[in-house]
């Protein structure tokens, strides 16, 4: 049950590779790409409890040694005070460019330690080791790395590939299953914005896969994968196709920004959530089936996902408040909001010309139906 995702960028080639036990063959995974046989890990305080010493072992058997900082866990530390503190380690820890810096964590951890590892001693390869579902499906491919400013998410950063990335599938079983749904709208998300297949596969499969299946969650991980790898060798930069990747997000950041990026609600949860409300807004724009939005809606459902604006507790704003914090988002470009928007379902396509009442229309109307 190995699959390997290659992401064939010139200069930066490396490998995604897939499957349950990576982390107790970590030392032979990683030794080709070291100089010598020692290795600095990034990790957060739940990672480390549950895995740092099976990654120890792991990288042992290879007769690596390795040396931690194990961060505290939670978005904010995706910041400028821990980023300071992880580079400034590294260089204690006398990192030299030849070096591998170790990124083991989720996206939190995987955003932070690519960044310090781009800017430390000018670049230096990281390894990205995801442990959650959400980063070895999105975040630990394609070399965005960054941290939050006080102004929003993810303002600060850099392109930086990894050197290689070992997305552990066994390690998913770990994760709490709020954590691993939340994970699965970002999967969906692949379904929906390029391969109707696919999506169809996941209605098959994803009740399957989310109560552990492992060969499924391989299947479901390698194909998602494969999707952002083709997407990241067609536009690394984002001046265009890679813009798919943000089907939903628009209303993501939006909600995010209106729960306060607590638990309230996910990121990956605000992506399903988004997503659906895409699928609404592009049914109501004529550009996709009527009957779209709701097979989507049928299947976060089913999954037990968050779908709708009602899934989310307490208070949110009115709509035209969601609207104006659409319009903080870094997806405007000339005061005009970039949608990605579908004709179908895996037909999504990027449009700056979606008219504001349109998209007040179904917010309003979200609203209203949590009563
Ligand atoms: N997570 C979106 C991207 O990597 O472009």
């Amino acid at each position: 049950m190995r699959e390997t995702v290659d992401v064939d960028l010139p200069g930066r080639a490396y490998q995604v590779r897939i499957g349950p036990g990576l982390i107790a063959e970590a030392g032979a995974q990683i030794a080709p790409l070291l100089a010598r046989k020692q290795v600095c890990v990034v990790t957060d305080t739940n990672v480390a409890a549950l895995h740092l010493e099976g990654l120890r072992a792991g990288l042992a058997m290879a007769g690596i040694e390795m040396t931690a900082l194990t961060l505290p866990a939670g978005e904010a530390t995706k910041s400028w005070p821990h980023l300071c503190d992880t580079v400034e380690w590294l260089l204690d820890q006398k990192v030299e460019r030849g070096d591998v810096v170790l990124a083991f964590g989720g996206g939190v951890i995987g955003d932070l330690v690519g960044f310090a590892a781009a800017i430390l001693r000018r670049g230096v390869r990281f390894v990205q080791t995801p442990t959650s579902l959400l980063a070895q499906v999105d975040s630990s491919v394609g070399g965005k790395t960054g941290i939050n400013a006080p102004q929003g998410k993810n303002l600060i950063g850099a392109f930086h590939q990894p050197a290689l990335v070992l997305a552990d599938t066994g390690i998913l079983s770990s994760m709490a299953q709020r954590d691993f749904l939340a994970g699965y709208g970002e999967v969906v998300k692949y379904g929906l914005l390029g391969d109707a297949a696919f999506f169809e596969w996941l209605e098959a499969n994803g009740p399957a896969l989310a109560s552990g299946d492992p060969a499924l969650r391989v299947e479901a991980v390698r194909h998602s994968v494969q999707m952002k790898a083709d997407i990241v060798m067609r536009d690394e930069k984002e001046h265009g196709d890679r813009a798919l990747l943000n089907l939903g997000h628009t209303f993501c950041h939006a909600l995010e920004a209106a729960t306060g990026y607590s638990d309230r609600l996910l990121h990956g949860e605000g992506v399903a959530v988004g997503c659906a409300l895409a699928f609404e807004l592009s049914a109501r724009m004529g550009l996709c089936p009527q009957e779209d939005p709701s097979r989507v809606r049928a299947h976060l459902k089913a999954m037990g996902m968050k779908t709708d604006l009602s899934d989310i507790d307490g208070d949110l704003p009115d709509a035209a408040a969601l609207l104006d914090l659409m319009g903080q988002d870094k997806k405007v470009v000339a005061g005009r909001l970039n949608f990605i928007l579908a004709r179908g379902i895996g037909q999504a396509f990027v449009t700056n010309e979606v008219p504001h009442e349109a998209v007040l229309g179904v917010l309003e109307d979200a609203l209203a139906a949590r009563g």
